[in-house]
This record gives structure tokens, sequence and C-alpha cells, in this order.
């Protein structure tokens, strides 16, 4: 099969396409002939060799967690889903990629709405599973107040809409110039940076409820005073949470209970027409440096996807 893959880590350049063998589908799981495949910033981290998951990986590394596509083999014990159906989901996490491939295995899918392009389905996964289980920690009540700390991103953008959908009331931060983006998915935008408590003060009158950190940009003193217990304020990013007491979920990978309930439930809002998958930018896939390259730009409107359509 085609694959994008490295042979060394370093800059994006290090991406080319290549060949592997199809792999076999194991049981529990199904593969997909992929259609587009989300890049996400652990993508980028494990390229570059920075991070010291890198050491897990075995080179060449096909990158990419998140995949949509066509089911092409479907695992022993697997029920419900059957070759030819359009899926989308997340790779096995524990092999940190193996998406931006012809082939994919993928052991947490959901049905692709019709329609839901190729490139929102192949951004959706991570983004999904990531906010479901998130939001599911806050125990998140109907008209409690939730601030998202970095709502712009490909998962920031996810959680937005759905704690609004679970009857929340969000208050997202993002530059100025994705303050519209922000609002349009359901919240209300605030600048993030110095001066943030001040900021939500004059916004919110009573308390905010509950704070999910998913920049990791060190806001967590903050977000704990906004709240006033640390056990109201939850980080996916910033692994300095104990000494603010807070909580740092890192999903499956760190053996808790994954989000996967939320892809079939974000998958029927959107047939509702209340979720969007925010894309950014679609990259064919052998321009995955430009996409790794655009990654590392930092300001987001949702994701970026290596596919062939938007
Ligand atoms: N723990 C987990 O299970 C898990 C799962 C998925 C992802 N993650 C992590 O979560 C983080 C976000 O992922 P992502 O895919 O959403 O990344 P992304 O698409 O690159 O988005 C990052 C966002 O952070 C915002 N940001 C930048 N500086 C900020 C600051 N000082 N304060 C607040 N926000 C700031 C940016 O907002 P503007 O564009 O408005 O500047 C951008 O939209 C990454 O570190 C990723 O590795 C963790």
């Amino acid at each position: 099969m085609w694959t994008v893959q490295y042979d060394e880590f370093g800059a994006p350049e290090v991406l080319h396409l290549g060949e592997a063998e199809t792999p076999s589908t194991p049981a529990g799981q199904i593969r997909v002939r992929v259609r587009a495949a989300g890049v996400s910033p652990v993508d980028g981290a494990l390229r570059s060799g920075r991070t010291p998951m890198s050491a897990q990986l075995v080179l060449p590394h096909i990158p990419g967690v998140d995949a949509a596509g066509v089911v092409d083999e479907v695992g022993a014990g697997v029920d419900g889903v059957a070759v030819g159906d359009e899926v989308f989901g997340l790779v096995d996490i524990a092999k940190l990629g193996g998406a931006s491939a012809e082939f994919a295995l993928l052991p947490m899918w959901a049905r692709k709405p019709a329609a839901m392009t190729w490139p929102q389905a192949g951004a959706a996964g991570t983004s999904v599973e990531t906010a479901t289980r998130a939001l599911d920690l806050l125990d998140l009540k109907p008209g409690m107040t939730l601030l998202v700390d970095g709502a712009a991103g490909g998962v920031g953008s996810v959680v937005v809409q759905l704690a609004a959908a679970r009857g929340v009331s969000v208050v997202g931060t993002a530059r100025p110039g994705n303050h519209d983006f922000v609002a349009r998915l359901g919240a209300t935008p605030v600048a993030y940076g110095p001066g943030l408590p001040d900021r939500i003060a004059r916004l919110v009158p009573t308390r905010v409820d509950r704070a999910l950190d998913v920049a990791g940009a060190g806001s967590l003193a903050e977000l704990v005073g906004l709240t006033g217990d640390p056990g109201a304020v939850v980080t996916l990013a910033d692994f300095g949470a104990s000494e603010h007491g807070v909580r740092l979920t890192m999903g499956a990978i760190a053996g808790e209970p994954d989000g996967r309930d939320g892809l079939e439930a974000a998958a029927e809002l959107f047939e509702q027409g209340r979720f969007e998958v925010p894309v950014e930018a679609v990259f064919p896939f052998a321009a995955a440096a430009d996409a790794h390259a655009a990654l590392e730009g930092g300001s987001r409107r949702g994701k970026l996807v290596l596919g062939d359509e938007l």
C-alpha cells in the first residue's frame, strides 16, 4: 500500500510518500481504505523527536491518529459494520500513528453521515473522542458555564459545540481574529493571555462553574481561581497539572476510559445540523510536509487534514 511516512526524526521535510505491507485486520478492529486523515499537534511532536513518546516509534513511521474511509475488511468479533460502509474514527492510540496511508486499522469508529465531507470526517475522530472524554470528566449540567481556554483549534472548536449541545453556556478564548469563528460555534469569545480573570469577570456575572484547558499555555492557576475549585478544572495539555491539583486527561494511552460513545453522538448531532467539523485546510497526501509546516504555524480555525477534496 502507499503511505505517508518518515524514516528519521526532524523537520516536516522528512515526510515523504512510501510503501508498506498492507496490515491485516486484528479482532475487534476494522480496516478502511483511507479517504482523509487528520493532522494533529501530536503528529508534529512525534515527527520532530522532541517528545519522549518518539522513542516508542519504530521507523519508518506512518503518522496520523485520525482517519476516515470505506470499510475494506472487518475483524473477528466486530458487529454492526460491513465492507463498503463509510466511517470515521481513530487508530489504536498505542501505535501513535498509522492513519495517513492507503489502508488504516481502526479500533474506534462511527458511521460517516452522508453529508459529512471526507475531510470533515478525517478531522473528527480525535477531536470528538477527546472533547467527549473531557466534558464527561467535568460532569457538566445544563445551565452551567464552561470556560474553554483554546477554543479555536482542532479540539477546542469541537469542545465548544459539544458543550453547547449539552445545554452549557460556553465562554471560549481565542486570538481576536478568531472571535467571530468561536462565536459562530456557540461560545462567547474572549482573548486569551494576561488579564483573563478580569475579562471573564466582566463577561460572566456569576462564577465560572467549570474550565477546560485545551491549549496548555500556563493558565491553570487562573482557571482554578476562576472556578474556585481545582476539581472543576481539567487540562488536555498541561503536564504541570498536579502542581495545581488539576486533572490531566490522556485517555486510553493512560489507561483511562475513552470517549468513543461521542463519535456516534456527534454523527447524530451533525445530521441534526447542530454540529460541524471545522476544517481549516486540506492538503494532498503527497504534501504532508506542507501540512506539518502549517501545523507549526500556531493559529487555527479547526483542523488540518490530508485528503483530496473539501
Ligand atoms: N490529552 C489528550 O487526550 C489530548 C488529545 C488531543 C489533543 N491534545 C492536545 O491538546 C492541545 C490542543 O490540540 P488541538 O488539536 O486543538 O491544537 P490546535 O488545533 O493547534 O489548536 C491550538 C489552539 O491553541 C490556541 N492558543 C494558542 N496560544 C494560546 C494561549 N496562550 N492561550 C490559549 N489558547 C492558545 C490557538 O488559538 P488561536 O488560533 O485563536 O490563536 C489554537 O487554536 C495540543 O497540545 C494537543 O497535543 C491532548
